[in-house]
């Protein structure tokens, strides 16, 4: 056995003892910024007290820039002084824009410019859901911090992300902009990529500011169908759907957007209990609130406001500072600040924030982006690099029958088929901005690369697949191409893969779904691969070839017969730009893949919601009389959250807390040793899981409550060290109404997936 060395978990990235002792917002933000607190508030105050009432309701106006909403014209308004943000702008707009705002309106304030960059701007990074599956806070932060750089060198001032909702159903599409279903690793990923994108503080150079978004609980939207409403008691918010935001808030995240949908009846941009309660009053949130776009004036449509005006009202009234693009608020604010509905000291209260992060940001020294910057800027070699690293360390091995891979580099012909082998959107994957031509390094194009010109890399695309129902986005964002193919022309296509897979030595099949098959707008009521995909992999398989899959898609799929017949499958999301290279590292073994999944893969949609963290039932799990919950499949899932192979093994040994006991309020180390049993390098991702036995309420069977992702040279053992306290510990009370720490016993589990078997006990005392 090799060396043992000491590992503590989370430490640097994201240690709970560190966020309990962080600073308050305010004071963690200003550090290093070459303008202080006092400085931004005596500007604020200078420029608030020559505003007219017009000129502060355009500051807390979003107006769109580009293609949406139709028919506006952005320059009239921006000349009135009438918008203080412009969204979805295209690259050479912002200048133009910035001009009119600087140069031609009466007191020169400059635009914030807010666009969309979800996973990179010219150089695309996994997308978030493949990012969690990295378990890896510290590769999510500077991927963050490379796309922030690229997009404030083309003038982008403030994205539209992190997307931290929660998300158990895997038929929502906007699984795939989150982090998938666990609030712990949820929180660890939130907290990494406010901090990728804004850096030491506010208005840093390079960074752009974050925007936390959708609060709250869009990701439990009923049946998964997107915009749909949510009901989620109390007890399910605070423990499960509220802490990724409230890491954000606590890495001092600039602004928050609230979500569309009604949570409890209540929609989430007029929701005073969200947006005042608990983000202002028991979070101090001291950014500010955007709604989502055109939600302000849709509170009409949603059947909760009588008119446009009681919508502004109410919106306003609940705590949103800037209505994004639904025109409501220049409508109606000015009338009701007549009316004495809303107070002149309200709005300047909501002014505020939106003025001060100008301030920060430098916009009125220096509003304009620079051509010369962005060229040196963008899509540079060193992004590409980190977005392959990005890549490589967000795939998830999830089968590798006697040992299929990784493959030869000797082999003589590999056949690369499947619909999304050469997809370059399909690679990059959703939510890319205007004007981005995708240049993603597709599967093809990186085992091509891989092997050089002594293997022959045959390819065929097989049958298109497209979705039943066009997505709106397509159209404003630019998805992927249209197919036009016919049934018979998709028949030959068919026949053509067949032929192509019988003349290799080995067949990557790469399949799974279009980026315009996930994301916003994108939810599904099947999880199996869209088309006639499964056919050709059946097809394929039958030839006898040995066949890899590798799976590209921003969610779960339900790939039972894959699962049990194909010997080696490759989950790779949407891997972005270095896709194709990453992919090919892993299938020819320059990289043994450590990722590990960050959501359960169902056996069917009709499983959904589905994930780890379920309370137990009146029945031991497993009893035998009660043991079908289903008749027609099993309970278990057909791959469980956090699970993932290697090109190794590792053993656990010695889960152990340092003391049996710990008092409420205290904190013990838990240790638990992983040892590399195979002959290459691997990483493997350790994960800590705790169940309170007993309380004034349930509790889940099991929680994530620690993991470190850890490099182990063959033989090697390391000792990885987590921490637990009142907050590992704690849980809001549906009892009590209040979060609560209660002397009570526990079990802690360790291993390298949530169906970890490694067992300790641990009890808290009063
Ligand atoms: C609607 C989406 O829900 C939101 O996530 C996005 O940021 C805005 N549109 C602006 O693009």
């Amino acid at each position: 056995m090799g060396s043992v060395k000491r590992v503590v978990a989370g430490g640097p990235v994201f240690g709970v003892a560190l966020l309990l002792a962080a600073p308050p917002q305010a004071a963690a933000r200003a550090a290093g910024s070459p303008i202080s607190d006092e400085q931004v508030k005596a500007r604020v105050e200078a420029l608030l007290g020559q505003m007219t009432l017009e000129e502060k309701i355009g500051q807390l106006t979003q107006i769109g820039g580009g293609p949406f909403p139709p028919g506006g014209k952005p320059e009239e308004t921006v000349r009135a002084g009438g918008a203080g943000s412009v969204l979805w702008v295209d690259n050479k707009r912002f200048n133009e824009l910035q001009k009119v705002a600087v140069e031609e309106s009466r007191l020169k304030v400059p635009l914030l410019f807010g666009l969309d960059v979800i996973h990179g701007y010219q150089t695309i990074f996994p997308a978030p859901l493949g990012m969690a599956a990295s378990w890896d806070p510290a590769v999510e932060e500077r991927a963050q911090a490379v796309a922030a750089k690229e997009a404030r060198a083309a003038g982008v001032h403030w994205t539209f992300a992190p997307m931290v909702d929660i998300a158990r159903d895997a038929r929502w599409g906007r699984i795939m902009e989150g982090a998938g279903e666990d609030p712990y690793l949820g929180s660890a990923m939130a907290a990494a990529q406010v901090r990728g994108f804004q850096g030491p503080y506010l208005g840093a150079p390079d960074r752009v500011i974050a925007c936390v978004k959708h609060f709250a609980a869009y990701g439990a939207a009923e049946g998964g169908r997107d915009y749909d409403s949510v009901y989620v008691p109390e007890g399910l918010l605070r423990n499960v759907y509220l802490p990724p935001f409230h890491a954000a808030v606590r890495a001092g995240v600039g602004s928050l957007m609230s979500a569309y949908m009604d949570l409890n009846d209540v929609p989430a941009v007029a929701n005073r209990f969200l947006l005042r309660d608990v983000l202002r009053k028991e979070w101090g949130f001291q950014g500010f609130v955007v709604s989502d776009a055109i939600a302000v004036g849709n509170l009409l449509i949603q059947g909760f406001a009588r008119d446009g005006r009681d919508a502004a009202e109410r919106a306003f009234l609940a705590g949103l500072n800037m209505d994004m693009a639904s025109g409501t608020f220049p409508q109606h604010l000015p009338g009701l600040v007549r009316d004495g509905r809303i107070t002149v000291a309200q709005i300047d209260e909501a002014v505020r924030p939106l003025l001060a992060v100008k301030f920060r940001l430098g916009l009125f020294d220096q509003p304009y982006s620079d051509d010369a910057r962005a060229r040196e800027v963008l899509g540079a070699p060193e992004h590409r690099r980190e977005a392959r690293l990005a890549a490589q360390r967000s795939l998830v091995l999830l089968r590798n029958e006697r040992g299929l891979l990784p493959l030869k580099k000797t082999l003589s012909s590999v056949a690369v088929i499947g619909p999304l082998a050469d997809s370059k959107h399909g690679t990059e994957g959703g939510w890319m901005v205007f004007g981005h031509v995708p240049a993603a390094v597709t599967v093809r194009e990186g085992i091509r690369g891989k092997l050089g010109d002594a293997a022959r890399v045959e390819y065929a695309k097989g049958p298109d697949i497209k979705r039943d129902i066009p997505s709106f986005l397509d159209d404003i964002l630019g998805g992927p191409p249209k197919s036009t193919e016919t049934p018979a022309e998709a028949e030959v296509a068919f026949a053509e893969a067949v032929k192509t897979a019988q003349k290799a030595e080995v067949v990557v099949m790469v399949l799974g779904e279009e980026s315009n098959m996930s994301g916003e707008a994108a939810s599904r009521a099947s999880l199996d691969l869209p088309g006639r995909q499964e056919e050709l992999l059946k097809a394929v398989v039958a030839t006898g070839k040995p066949v890899v899959l590798v799976l590209l898609a921003g969610r779960p799929l339900s790939i039972n017969w894959a699962a049990a017949n194909v010997p080696a499958i490759l989950e790779a999301w949407q891997p972005g730009s270095e896709g194709g290279h990453a992919v090919a590292d892993a299938l020819f073994g320059d990289v043994n893949p450590g990722g590990k999944l960050p959501v359960t893969f169902p056996r069917s949609a009709g499983y959904s919601p589905f994930y780890y963290a379920r309370n137990l039932t009146f029945q031991p799990e497993g009893s035998p009389m009660y043991r079908s919950r289903y008749w027609d499949g099993p309970t278990t899932p057909l791959f469980p959250f956090g699970y993932g192979l290697s090109y190794t093994t590792f053993s656990y040994a010695n889960l152990q807390p340092e003391l049996p006991q710990v008092k409420v309020g205290g904190r013990v180390g838990v240790s638990v040793d992983v040892t590399n049993r195979g002959s290459v390098a691997g990483d493997e991702v350790v994960q800590l899981y705790v169940h309170q036995k007993a309380g004034s309420a349930s509790r889940p069977m099991r929680e994530l409550k620690g993991f470190e992702r850890v490099a182990l040279k063959p033989g090697e053992t390391k000792t990885v060290r987590f921490g637990l306290g009142p907050e590992e510990l704690g849980y809001w009370s549906t009892s009590t109404g209040k979060w609560v720490q209660e002397a009570e016993a526990f079990d802690l589990w360790a291993g390298g997936d949530s169906t970890a078997p490694f067992h300790a006990d641990l009890t808290v005392t009063p």
